[in-house]
């Protein structure tokens, strides 16, 4: 573990699911538990091997009842849990996850994916003896290109966060932290990153417009230019910095912009404002 408490865990993602043969409880099939599902069975897990507790079953949810799903079972129906996932909205964790305790057992871990509900009250809802992981994802998760952030309490073992790790996989890259408080600045960085990217494709698409571009040829290029350079961000070797100076020759048209963009009260320090407040947000709505 380094200074930060931040441990590098080499495991890699999963590349298949086929070799589980313990249920694994979904609860809440929304839309990021929707695309853990979705990861999961195209990892191979075998349907029978899943149950989901959701008061509203989507279509497709009540289909995969037909190829073995269990579709809110009861816990004396549902056998030994290997894990269970909480994907409910953090409002309605207090009236949710009390009623899970009885799904628990003894070999179960119990990952939950709400934003700002502590390993603290976790335990409190279910049991101080339970294995516990919480994790952060974020929407990028919905095509497989997500990055989950997961911390575990001390009762998680290898094998469990072994699985854990395979099941978070399902939806893009996983990292392991093992200090807690780091969760305000993940929540800052990852979780409500991509809304930043967003507020970047259209910033650049209005400033286009008032150097003159029409709106909607605009927002094309600011679309297309945010998304290539995030595709080939993810394609390359290379650190963002040589990204950026590959395509800044000095005195140039790049260069007069980043000299705005990279001086006093420029990007950095807006950045390093908006991360600071929400880091701040995500610790007062966490209490
Ligand atoms: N979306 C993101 O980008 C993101 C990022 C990081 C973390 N998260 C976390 O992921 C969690 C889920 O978010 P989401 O965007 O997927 O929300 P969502 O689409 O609203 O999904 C929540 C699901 O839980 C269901 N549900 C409600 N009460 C339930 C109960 N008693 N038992 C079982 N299921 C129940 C809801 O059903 P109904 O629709 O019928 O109420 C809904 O299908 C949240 O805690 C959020 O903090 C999300």
């Amino acid at each position: 573990m380094d200074e930060r408490g931040t441990t590098a865990m080499t495991m890699t993602g999963a590349r298949t699911l086929a070799h589980l043969s313990k249920t694994i409880l979904l609860v809440g099939a929304g839309k990021m538990g929707g695309a853990l599902l979705e990861g999961w069975l195209g990892l191979g897990l075998d349907p029978k091997y899943l149950a989901v507790l959701e008061p509203q079953p989507a279509r497709e949810l009540t289909a995969l009842a037909g190829r073995g799903l269990r579709l809110n079972p009861s816990a004396s129906a549902i056998g030994e849990t290997s894990a269970i996932i909480i994907a409910v909205k953090p409002q309605m964790a207090s009236e949710v996850v009390p009623g899970l305790a009885s799904y628990v057992g003894a070999g179960t871990v119990v990952v939950s994916i709400m934003a700002g509900q502590t390993l603290g009250f976790l335990e409190q809802a279910l049991s101080q003896r339970a294995a516990l992981v919480r994790a952060m994802p974020n929407t990028p998760a919905a095509i497989g290109r997500g990055i989950t952030v997961a911390v575990p309490n001390v009762r998680v073992s290898g094998r469990q966060r072994e699985l854990v790790h395979a099941l978070l996989s399902a939806t893009g890259a996983v990292e392991w932290i093992e200090d807690e408080a780091l969760m305000d600045a993940v929540t800052a960085v990852s979780g409500s990153g991509p809304a930043y990217v967003f507020l970047l494709v259209e910033a650049l698409a209005r400033a286009g417009a008032q150097a003159g571009l029409p709106a909607d040829l605009a927002a094309r290029l600011a679309r297309a230019t945010v998304a290539g350079s995030g595709e080939l961000l993810q394609r390359s070797p290379l650190e963002p910095a040589s990204l950026r100076q590959n395509v800044t020759s000095p005195g140039g048209t790049t260069a007069a912009a980043l000299e705005v963009l990279m001086g006093p009260q420029g990007l950095a320090e807006l950045m390093a404002r908006a991360v600071a407040a929400a880091a701040e947000r995500s610790r007062q709505l966490a209490g």
